[in-house]
């Protein structure tokens, strides 16, 4: 018999991170198997029946719920997992803290930076467990480029940039709002690109160079109108199709963020470079299993960019795998936040980005999108701890 402590999930939302999410509760538990703690898939949500049926037997899940209420409501879940759009997760994480869960909620954490201090406020004073899916964190590249530049390899940091590129909103015939389209209708997503995309290369700027102090932002929505699923009629577009930003971080560095969902070719580009007085580091979502590296204390004759295939037991995250040199996938980041997410409750300490952290994020998009609406440097208020 087991003797493990087991958290009752419940997952709102069968959606792309509703499948990420549980299939990485149930490849936690094959590869991290000396964890303390252990998922099991007690319920799932989704307002469709069928379909949620069909999912809970797909995926593992006990039970079915169509009201995310009744989730919150049942005393044999321990933590809701918020999979469902942006304008649900503070309702629902609000909820979930009154009740005592613990949360793992998807991002951005909110559609505005209110939402996101209400929701931040209400787990600390519940004192509940709570992260924030900023999964390419536990990227393994990505997380070796955190230790490198803890390690100070790179020296003084001057610059940091980042791309989140996609291409699929072109056409003016894709309509907003309704439940493929729900990222274009800003009552639902809360802004375009900027909480959909960047919030991500935010989030990860932080967590590499520190807190970025102040912005300077310029967004464009180029196509003004489109058909509203929910209504059926031609409505204004309220989202940032595009949005471009440079900032200063609290480290002295500059930074320097686009995101667009209009570059032809793009599916995901996500790109990040950081350079430093001795090294410089790159990585690009589309080749995820690479980081490159550039030391200029190399020898002058060698001296080139690396191109770092990160497989080996030593690479982070990396002896849970294969074997030297055979490479992992996206979802292997959620795999990764799911087991330090259990590896966290055993250990007491945060799973971070906790929501402090994510209301982090949420205060730079905030000042972006006010920057640009005012054409103006904005003030983040950041307070990050890293
Ligand atoms: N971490 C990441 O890399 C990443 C990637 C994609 C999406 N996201 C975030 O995850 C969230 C969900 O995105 P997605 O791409 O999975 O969306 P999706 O449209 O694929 O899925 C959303 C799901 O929520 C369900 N839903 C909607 N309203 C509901 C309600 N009131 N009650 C119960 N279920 C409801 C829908 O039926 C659907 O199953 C968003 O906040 C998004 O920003 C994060």
């Amino acid at each position: 018999m087991s003797t493990k402590k087991e958290i009752r999930i419940g997952l709102i939302g069968t959606g792309l991170m509703g499948r990420t999410h549980s299939n990485g509760y149930n490849r936690m538990r094959n590869f991290f198997p000396e964890l303390e703690y252990t998922p099991v898939l007690k319920a799932v949500c989704s307002r469709n029946e069928e379909k949620v049926r069909k999912f809970a037997d797909q995926w593992g899940y006990e039970s079915i719920e169509t009201d995310w209420r009744a989730v919150i409501a049942r005393d044999d879940i321990d933590a809701v997992d918020i999979c469902t759009p942006n304008n649900t997760h503070a309702e629902i994480a609000l909820a979930a803290a009154a009740a005592g869960k613990m949360i793992l909620c998807e991002k951005p954490l909110a559609r505005t930076l209110e939402e996101a201090q209400t929701m931040t406020d209400a787990v600390e004073k519940a004192g509940v467990k709570n992260t924030v899916w900023y999964n390419y964190r536990r990227v393994p590249a990505v997380t070796l480029a955190k230790q490198i530049i803890d390690s100070g390899k790179l020296g003084r940091i001057f610059h940091y940039r980042a791309n989140f590129l996609q291409d699929w909103t072109i056409s003016p015939d894709v309509p907003q709002g309704g439940d493929a389209t729900w990222r274009l209708d800003v009552d639902a997503a809360g802004s375009g690109v900027t909480g959909d995309l960047l919030a991500h290369c935010i989030d990860t700027a932080m967590w590499l160079n520190g807190g970025i102090k102040d912005v300077s932002a310029v967004t464009e929505t180029f196509i003004k109108e489109r058909v509203h699923q929910g209504t059926g009629e031609v409505q204004k577009v309220g989202i940032d199709d595009a949005c471009l930003f440079h900032c200063h971080f609290d480290n002295g560095s500059l930074g320097l963020f686009e995101s667009t969902r209009y570059a032809r070719g793009h599916k995901a580009l996500y790109t990040l470079e950081i350079n430093g007085e001795h090294a410089s580091i790159r990585w690009d979502l589309h080749d995820m299993n690479r980081l490159e590296y550039f030391d200029h204390s190399d020898e002058s004759i060698v001296r080139g960019w690396r191109s770092i295939l990160i497989t080996d037991a030593d690479q982070p995250y990396m002896k849970r795998w294969w074997i030297p040199g055979t490479i992992i996938g996206y979802e292997h980041s959620f795999v990764h936040q799911v087991a330090d997410f259990f590896e966290s409750l055993g250990t007491g300490e945060p799973c971070n980005p906790t929501f402090y952290d994510a209301l982090q994020t949420q205060k730079v998009c905030e000042a972006v999108i006010d920057s640009a609406n005012t054409r103006s440097w904005k003030d983040t208020d950041v307070q990050w701890k890293g």
